[in-house]
């Protein structure tokens, strides 16, 4: 008799994702903090300003009303108009209320549609450096990245021309995030609109995360959206964590065509049903209402990108490409890589949180080996502390 060898625990589609590195460097930080270590936190990417009242209220009246039940999957027909609406009046888009959909987060949003188009060997092309979720998402659904490298040296510019090089005919899906996380980088006008034309006229999909879309500090901000011609082959994934700094609301939504949107509605339908009854009346307000709030954390968000900027190049050895928007710096520190023993900057990280007692998330995280992101919504003193205690250890290594 033979004897068969254990049997697999696991499905092969969770064996091709890593827990998140951002999430890794929050657990490890939070374990420090419990220990009374005093911390400063570069590495959570999250606006630091409460929610603004308005919202905040509208969720608690919703709640006294016992607006606290089950709703429709893709969202209340109010949600939708306004996400439409909020849409088409700041970037020209025309979205009917069935290309909309209401979810748990951008991420949600991100996540299922990735699902919906992406086959077993389809490729979806990818810029780097890029936001750590999009890699492990592809794989999940068991598409190929294909990693477009972008230039240090030109502000990881992503163009038109390296896109229409990685096309293949097995291409389904392209990702582009701009403003972009982690380096802040901005997808020229004419860019994007070359960009649609190529996507839209070999019938492959866009799939546009404008998780960033308001914190442009390089002009007015731009979305694909009003390309209204090539709406056939674009998803808009939205989100409202960084606009109304409601992060832990856990609120985003899709624009596409309606077919989409329906798998993604049919999906949804299948996990979480709908996104949280009470966050879809605070998304209303936060939609619907004057959008000052937007404006006066743009502002100050430019404030502090200016001060980390600053004050991570005068860092001895560290160059910092200039963020354009998002909240991010992503400095180059390959200078420190091999000293100290230091080789990786997983490693340059880890020593950063346990010597300089400073949180960062390693470049490899989003692609690549001689950076670290540096989130900078904190304090004007925190960043003259962090960046302090980051040049202290550096130009303390041998
Ligand atoms: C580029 C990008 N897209 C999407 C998201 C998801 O945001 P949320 O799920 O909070 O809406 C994030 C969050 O960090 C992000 O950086």
């Amino acid at each position: 008799m033979t004897i068969s060898s254990s049997p697999k625990i696991f499905a092969d589609r969770i064996g091709r994702i890593e827990v998140s590195a951002t999430m890794a460097v929050s657990a490890e930080a939070a374990k420090l903090r419990a220990q009374g270590v005093d911390l400063v936190d570069f590495g959570a990417g999250e606006p630091h300003f409460a929610t603004p009242r308005h919202i905040k209220d509208a969720a608690i009246a919703a709640i006294d009303a016992n607006f606290s039940h089950y709703t429709v999957v893709p969202g209340i027909p109010d949600v939708r108009k306004a996400i439409v609406e909020r849409h088409a009046t700041d970037f020209g888009s025309d979205y009917a209320i069935n290309e909309a959909i209401f979810t748990t987060g951008g991420k949600q949003a991100l996540f299922n549609t990735l699902q919906v188009l992406v086959d077993h060997g389809d490729e979806v092309i990818l810029p780097v450096p890029y936001w750590v979720s999009f890699r492990d998402i592809i794989q999940y659904a068991g598409g190929k990245v294909v990693f477009l490298e972008t230039k240090e040296a030109e502000n990881f510019r992503i163009t038109a021309n390296a896109i229409e090089k990685a096309i293949t005919p097995r291409t389904k899906a392209i990702i582009l995030n701009s403003p972009s996380n982690p380096a802040g980088s901005i997808v020229s006008a004419e860019d994007l609109e070359r960009i649609v034309h190529l996507a839209h006229k070999r019938g492959i999909f866009l799939l546009l995360d404008e998780c960033y879309v308001y914190l442009n500090y390089a002009g007015k901000p731009v979305s694909a959206g009003s390309f209204t011609w090539a709406k056939e082959h674009m998803i808009i994934l939205g989100s409202l964590s960084k606009t109304y700094a409601m992060t832990g609301w856990r609120a985003g939504f899709a624009l596409g065509p309606q077919s989409v949107v329906a798998n993604l509605s049919k999906l949804q339908s299948q996990s979480t049903s709908n996104a949280t009854s009470f966050v879809q009346k605070a998304a209303i307000a936060a939609l619907t209402s004057s959008q000052e709030c937007v404006e006066e954390f743009r502002a100050e968000f430019i404030t502090l990108r200016d001060a980390m900027l600053a004050k991570v190049r005068a860092i001895p050895g560290i160059t910092c490409t200039k963020p354009e928007g998002a909240f991010y710096v992503y400095p180059n520190v390959s200078a420190y890589l091999g000293k100290g023993g230091i080789k990786t900057t997983a490693e340059l990280a880890t020593r950063l949180l346990h010597e300089a007692h400073v949180v960062t998330v390693p470049g490899e995280a989003f692609g690549t080996a001689e950076h670290i992101r540096l989130s900078y919504p904190v304090t004007k003193q925190n960043i003259d502390e962090g960046t302090r205690r980051m040049g202290e250890f550096l130009t303390g290594l041998a």
